[in-house]
Parts: C-alpha cells; structure tokens; sequence
C-alpha cells in the first residue's frame, strides 16, 4: 500500500514508541497484530474495578531519567515498590535476599552476624574451582541455605532442569543486601501506571498518521505486505520471519491461571513467590496490590503462573539465551541485516530479555538511526 511509509507489526511496546515517534516526524504507519488487542505483553484489563496484568505482573524501573519522562507522558504513575515474599513449603521469607530474610532464616540481627553465617556455608560446601552449574555459583554466592529454600526449587520450575544441568552463567549475580531494605530493584525510578498499562499504548498509536488493525498476522499475507509497503519494522519472532530456516531458537512459555476470589485481600502482597518443588506454580500474583489494594473490598483476582515448555504455537514469553541459541540468533541477524527492507525490533526480533524500559530506549535508537531527531 504505497500510501504508508512503514508497516509496524506487532502492537506492543516497541511497536508502538517506533510508530509514534514516526508519526510525530510526518510518516504514515500501519500497525498490524495478531492478538485481538494492542500493547503486547504489557497489557492490562479491567476485572471487578483492578487492573489485571493479563501476561503477569509488569513493574516499570529505570534509572534513566530521559526513559522515566518519557514514559510519564503517557500515563501518571504511582509509587510502587516490588517486594516480593517467598512461600518455601509454607514459610515465609522477604525477598530480594536482605537483611529481613537472614534473621527469618537464622535470626541474625546485624550484617557481620548475616555474612559470617553465609561465608561459612559458602566453605562448608567445599567447592573446587569455577562454579561447573547453577546449583555450584548459586552456592559460591550465597550458601546453601538460602539455595535450597529460595533458589533451587524456583529456577528448576523456571527452566524445567535441574539446576546442576543448567550452566552456571543464568546466575552471575544475586541480589544481596545487608540493609534491612525489601525493595527488589536498585533503580532510581519504579511505579505502576494508575489506570494500567494499556492507556500507554493506546496514546502512543493514537495518532492521524496511524492506523491499527488487530487479529491480524504478518504470516497470513507476508509476500502481500513486503510487496506493498517500503519499509517493516518486524517485533515478532526473527527466526518466524526466516521460515526457521536456520532451526529454532529456544524459548520458555508460561500458562496463567487467572481466577476472581471472595475476599479483598488474598495473600497481603502482589507477588508471592513459590519456591519450593512441591507447588507447581511459580508465583501467584495478587494484582489489586499494584494499586494499594484499590478495587472490590469484597473480592480481588489472583493469577497463578505455571513454567511451561515452548513447542512452535506456543507464546514465546522468555529467550532462552544460551551460548547455543545467542550463536544461532548471530546467524539471524547476519540475514536480518541483509533484509534492507526489515528492521527487527524488541524483545522476540532481538531475541533478548528486554525490560520495559529497555524496549523503550532500543525503540527509540531505531527511531533516530532511521528517522533522526523530532522536527523543530
Ligand atoms: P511484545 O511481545 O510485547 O510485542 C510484540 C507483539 O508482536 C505482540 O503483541 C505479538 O502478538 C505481536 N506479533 C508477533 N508476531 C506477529 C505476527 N506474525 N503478526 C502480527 N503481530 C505479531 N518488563 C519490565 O520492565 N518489568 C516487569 O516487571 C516485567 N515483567 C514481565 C513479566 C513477564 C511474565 C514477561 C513475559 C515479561 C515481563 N517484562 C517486564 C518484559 C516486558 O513484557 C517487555 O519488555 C515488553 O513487553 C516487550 O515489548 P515488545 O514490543 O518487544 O514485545
């Protein structure tokens, strides 16, 4: 269709920033998406008067200042703070691991206390040499106590491996506090958007040189969309586009139970962790908690979230970023560069854990490389 200037497909976050901020330098944009709603895995619905994460629970961070403003215009934020508690077979602990979760553990009341008890399990291990699997850094970092109770069973439901089969390189770092400080990002900003996510996607697309279609996939009519528009920025999965013709790379999806129950207040926090191997699940989300309890006194809606394997069909929620797969995405993106017509963008056309805010920071890199600054 050659009156647009880009086909965007995929109406999520990255999709969306790239087609606003192309809109606002004067270009025309298609937006296509195969779900029958935008904003991707970022997006919200209201249930009983609560914003539900409908793709699990979603909290935005930065340190960016220029990424926190930016955001900011789209939706006002309140001041949430993830403090995640871990269920280990009914026990309560504080995450991330802190000073509240070391006297939970061992009743220690001061840091010297906490790091004596954790550098004596860390020798009592006696582990040789680099660290052969997750289960041997997990230990080199932190102990065994709080591996096997807040570790071990919560990465092995994750991957769906035991830990000593995953290499170690998934845990290169543990956040560890000797503060008694449960809030689990370090980032200057972190806060939910009041009314929820969705709203943000909506105003970004909400443009007269935008138009969006959903229920719609690039696949059911590609050679039509290549022949017809000059230039694809493509958020879908890269090695999709190329017909997998290099073989797949490897992805985790989750299934999510989402249920209304008949109390305002199910478990007192939005996340709870499950880190034990007897629940199947790996966390329940509590979702009215994002808004401090906001919603229904009489009801709230929880979602539980199960690790699954990814067969092709399936939602590609997590890259699998191995030394196998980062080598086969090379490949791919050697052919994507080749593509002059396609740019691949976000976390499924980079094949990379984005964050929210990374995706918003790559989205607007593209934007300036292909576009450059905003017109004065
Ligand atoms: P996204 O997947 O959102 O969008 C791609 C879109 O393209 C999708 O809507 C898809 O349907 C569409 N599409 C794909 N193929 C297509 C085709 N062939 N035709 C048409 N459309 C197609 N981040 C954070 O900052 N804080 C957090 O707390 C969390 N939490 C979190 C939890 C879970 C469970 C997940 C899976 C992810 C997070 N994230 C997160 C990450 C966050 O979800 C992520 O950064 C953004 O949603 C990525 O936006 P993208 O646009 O890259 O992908």
């Amino acid at each position: 269709n050659t009156k647009y200037d880009y086909l965007v497909v995929g109406a999520g976050l990255f999709g969306a920033v790239f087609a606003h901020e192309a809109a606002l330098r004067g270009k025309r944009v298609k937006v296509i998406e195969k779900r029958n709603h935008i904003a991707g895995n970022i997006y919200t619905k209201t249930v009983d008067g609560i914003q539900v994460h409908q793709y699990g629970a979603h909290i935005f961070h930065t340190s960016d200042k220029a990424i926190w403003d930016y955001v900011n215009q789209f939706a006002e934020f309140n001041r949430f703070t993830n403090s995640p508690m871990a269920n280990y077979n009914g026990q309560l602990y504080n995450l991330p691991f802190n000073m509240n979760t070391f006297n939970e553990l061992w009743g220690v009341q001061t840091p010297a206390e906490a790091k004596a008890k954790i550098q004596s399990q860390i020798e009592a291990a006696h582990l040789n040499g680099q660290p052969k699997n997750l289960e041997e850094q997990a230990i080199s970092l932190i102990g065994t106590d709080i591996y096997q109770k807040l570790i071990k069973g919560y990465t092995e439901k994750q991957w769906g491996q035991a830990a000593t089969a995953l290499p170690a390189f998934i845990i290169r770092r543990l956040p560890v506090r000797y503060t008694f400080d449960n809030n689990y990002f370090n980032d200057t900003y972190q806060g939910i958007p009041i009314g929820g996510y969705t709203q943000i996607v909506e105003k970004l697309l909400d443009h007269v040189e935008i138009d969006v279609e959903t229920g719609v996939d690039f696949f059911a009519d590609r050679d039509a969309y290549l022949a017809n528009y000059p230039k694809v920025i493509f958020t879908g999965m890269i090695d999709q586009y190329f017909n997998y013709q290099l073989g797949e790379l490897a992805y985790r999806s989750l299934r999510f139970e989402t249920e209304t129950v008949n109390t305002g207040n199910y478990q007192g926090n939005a996340v709870v962790n499950y880190t034990d191997a007897e629940t199947p699940y790996t966390r329940i989300i509590e979702h009215k908690h994002f808004e401090f309890g906001n919603g229904d006194p009489e009801k709230s809606v929880i979602t539980r979230e199960y690790p699954a394997d990814w067969h092709r069909g399936d939602e590609p929620y997590y890259p699998v970023n191995n030394q196998q797969n980062n080598a086969l995405y090379k490949q791919y993106a050697a052919l994507a560069k080749a593509e002059g017509q396609v740019i691949f963008g976000g976390r499924l056309g980079q094949y990379r854990y984005y964050d929210m805010h990374q995706v918003i920071h790559a989205a607007l890199v593209t934007v300036q490389a292909e576009l450059g600054d905003l017109p004065q």
